[in-house]
């Protein structure tokens, strides 16, 4: 069934556990995501970014997602992924998505909550639910900056954020990044600062950039001729932490794309005459559902739906 970021996140919060937000591009990551919250009992939120939306076409994906959603017996939201502005996020809405992100994190404060103001007014009406961020992620991708450039959220800043925006949930930065690379040096969060920030803001908050980079999946892909040796995570006793203190969404996307990869690796360094697109992205898509129940299963969201 179809709800939204809140109903999901709401729930997760007061009881300590975390709804894992996984990001699809296709047919093959949409339907492992789905078939993993079903077999796991876990509700889902289905992320969808702007350069999916351009290159599977929005009405494409999101006629996919409200098909998962609708015919599963687990609830799952359709939300979007730092929408980069209003127009995106009107028109998400429009399509049938059941949350927005509106990602100002790179716009002066006032700027951010302006716009952030604007979408939940547009959002609300609809039932919608609106994720803003405060702070900035340092990292090596689009959505990222250099590290001596990353903001981490202020706990006095986050109140008064969230209480002039009205928004659902609050993305925060705490030392994660998008991406495969993620630390230089110790693995760590700054989980100090999550405690005060979750003193002070009582809505659900939100984990950017929070893939854990299993060795077993660099391992694969390297051992099929990827080249990923440094890639580095956050570890799994961070997340827990995170989770403990109020962090009620985790967004993966950087696993399941490992998952995907050593996986098409394989089958094409094993089975050189194989060309049948279905045997090819057949076992990529089981391998993307491991990584996704396995997910369910550390942020404490299986058996939850
Ligand atoms: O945080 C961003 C997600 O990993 C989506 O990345 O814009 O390459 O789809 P993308
Ligand atoms: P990762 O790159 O760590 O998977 O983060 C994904 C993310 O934050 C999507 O919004
Ligand atoms: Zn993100």
């Amino acid at each position: 069934m179809l709800v939204t970021n809140k109903e999901l996140m709401v729930p997760a919060r007061k009881n300590g556990y975390a709804i894992p937000a996984l990001n699809v591009q296709n047919l093959e990551s949409l339907t492992a995501v789905a078939q993993a919250a079903v077999e796991e009992k876990s509700p889902v939120i289905i992320a969808i970014s702007p350069s999916v939306l351009k290159y599977a076409g929005l009405p494409y994906i999101v006629g996919m997602a409200k098909t998962a959603a609708q015919s599963a017996t687990v609830p799952m939201s359709i939300h979007l992924d730092h929408g980069e502005d209003f127009e995106t996020a009107a028109k998400c809405v429009e399509a049938g998505f059941t949350s927005v992100m509106i990602d100002g994190s790179f716009l002066k404060l006032e700027e951010n909550i302006a716009l952030t103001k604007k979408v939940v007014a547009m959002a609300h009406p609809k039932g919608v639910s609106v994720e803003a961020e405060l702070g900035r992620l340092a990292g090596v991708e689009e959505r990222s900056v250099e590290e001596k450039d990353a903001i981490l959220t202020d706990p006095e800043t986050a109140k008064d954020f969230v209480e002039e925006t009205g928004v659902d949930t609050l993305a925060v930065a705490i030392g994660t990044s998008h991406g495969a690379y993620k630390f230089k040096s110790e693995a760590k969060l700054d989980i100090e600062r999550l405690k005060v920030i979750s003193q002070k803001v009582q809505i659900p908050l939100v984990l950017h950039g929070a893939s854990s980079v299993p060795q077993w999946l660099i391992e694969k892909a390297d051992k099929y001729g990827a080249q990923l040796s440094n890639a580095k995570g956050i570890p799994e006793t961070e997340i827990k932490k995170a989770i403990s203190l109020g962090i009620a969404k985790v967004n993966v996307d950087t696993d399941l794309r490992l998952a995907f990869t050593g996986s098409v690796r394989e089958v094409l360094t094993n089975s050189p005459k194989e060309f049948d697109p279905r045997k090819i992205l057949g076992p990529a898509r089981e391998t993307m559902k491991q990584v996704a129940k396995s997910k369910m299963q550390l942020f404490g969201s299986a058996g939850k739906a």
